[in-house]
């Protein structure tokens, strides 16, 4: 099927019926993730793939019970990195260097680039810098989901303090920004399930110019 054709049988779901997302797709749809651009592409956030059930029970009144926490496959929680370190810089040239076979010396001046992007933002511009971060890699889940016919919700619906604990997200350095749940549509209970879309037209949406 097209990618519009998965985009228009996509929706937030509601109710999941508990079938397992298989590995084939599961990591599929993780890929995209990883494949996701980011604004200097250092990727500051990481993604936890919950599967256990123990866990995602534990997890779920953080996330204000919503039911598909249990009942999907698969919860992703998208963490912001809080901070930046001189390693995470580093490390990050030091991969281009060598996935590019570059001396890492030649990038100098992209280094310096990043640590002064970096050194011009308050610790709260930063983590809302890379939680933007994040997001752009929840989209690219969402539409590869769709494409794996893999139903999926992504949530801002909980509370990030909560989570953080439960998840010990603090020690890391990380906040939890967004989730995205993969699972499969209980098509019965949702009462989405089947539901006309609902979007802005486009000649509202877009302005030609
Ligand atoms: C960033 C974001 C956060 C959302 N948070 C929740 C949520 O916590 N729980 C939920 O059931 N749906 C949540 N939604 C689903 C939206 O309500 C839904 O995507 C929107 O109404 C469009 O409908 P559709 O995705 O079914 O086409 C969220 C969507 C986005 C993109």
């Amino acid at each position: 099927m097209s990618t519009l054709t998965n985009l228009k049988w996509r929706y937030a779901t509601k109710r999941m019926n508990g079938q397992k997302v298989p590995a084939e797709k599961l990591e599929n749809i993780l890929e995209a993730i990883q494949l996701a651009p980011t604004s200097i592409g250092m990727q500051p956030f990481t993604v936890l793939v919950v599967e256990d059930a123990g866990l995602r029970a534990k997890i779920a009144p953080a996330i204000y019970n919503q039911p598909q926490i249990t009942e999907g496959s698969h919860v992703l929680v998208f963490a912001a990195w809080k901070e930046y370190t001189n390693e995470n810089v580093d490390n990050y040239i030091n991969h281009i260097a060598t996935l590019r076979g570059i001396p890492a010396e030649s990038l100098g001046g992209m280094r310096n680039m990043i640590t002064g992007a970096i050194a011009g933002k308050t610790p709260e511009q930063l983590l809302l810098w890379n939680q933007k971060q994040a997001y752009i890699a929840l989209g690219t889940g969402l539409v590869a989901a769709a494409e794996e016919q893999v139903d999926a919700t992504p949530m801002e619906g909980f509370d990030p303090d909560a989570l953080d604990a439960a998840l010990g997200l603090n020690e890391k350095g990380l906040r939890s920004t967004v989730i995205l749940v993969l699972g499969y549509r209980d098509a019965e209970k949702d009462y989405l399930s089947g539901a006309a879309k609902v979007r802005r037209v486009k000649d509202e949406l877009f302005v030609r110019l």
